[in-house]
């Protein structure tokens, strides 16, 4: 993305986000994290660890991880998205690191942390390029946890209308070659989605 093209979708997003202050629309989690949390993240880390939220707009999914006893890095394009995750955070904010920046151009080594998250997470964002970049920021024995709409969302009401946006049949999994995949699903219900655990080798 170029830096107008950057900087136009931060002006999209931060107008939703203000749109939207004062709502709940961003704030419950998505079910699919407290089931990657229950059934992976807990049994191998029970003591809790570092987590990188990629895109992680008003916080719903830091602030839940924050709340087990995580600490979350939470990087995101929009800067009123990023505002609205702190306030919303209130004193878990302590636990929470926010970064306003442009995934783009992210570099897994960059980050307060380099390659060394225990879990990685994404939901309802897509950067085909930055893909590699997000699988080195799991540390190995990590997990990567990503959820995102489907190319079958086009025939949905909402979601992206560009096909840049949306996966591909089987597309998440090919993404994540490489890491041993422990779940996925690909779905069809009120939205179209395609979620994914899959764990880096040691
Ligand atoms: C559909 S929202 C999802 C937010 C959050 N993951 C959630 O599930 O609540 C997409 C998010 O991607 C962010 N975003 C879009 N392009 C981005 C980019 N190039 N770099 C970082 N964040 C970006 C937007 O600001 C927005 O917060």
């Amino acid at each position: 993305m170029s830096s107008s093209s950057s900087d136009n979708e931060r002006e999209r997003w931060n107008q939703k986000y203000r749109e939207a202050s004062g709502t709940e629309t961003w704030m419950v989690p998505d079910s699919f994290l407290e089931r990657a949390f229950s059934q992976y993240i807990l049994p191998r880390f029970p003591h809790g660890g570092s987590a990188l939220d990629l895109a992680g707009g008003a916080g719903r999914h830091a602030i839940w991880l924050a709340k087990q006893g995580w600490e979350v890095t939470l990087i995101d394009v929009s800067d009123a998205g990023v505002e609205q995750a702190r306030q919303n955070a209130g004193p878990l904010a302590a636990h929470i690191h926010f970064v306003v920046d442009d995934l783009t151009h992210f570099k897994a080594s960059q980050t307060q942390f380099g390659a060394r998250f225990e879990v990685v997470m994404a939901f309802f964002f897509l950067e085909r390029e930055m893909f590699s970049e997000v699988v080195k920021a799991v540390r190995p024995g990590g997990l990567l946890v990503y959820k995102t709409l489907t190319l079958a969302q086009l025939q949905l009401p909402g979601g992206p209308k560009n096909p840049a946006h949306l996966l591909a049949p089987g597309e998440l999994l090919r993404l994540a070659d490489g890491l041993r995949v422990l779940h996925y699903r690909e779905e069809i219900a009120e939205k179209a989605t395609a979620e994914l655990v899959a764990r880096k080798g040691i």
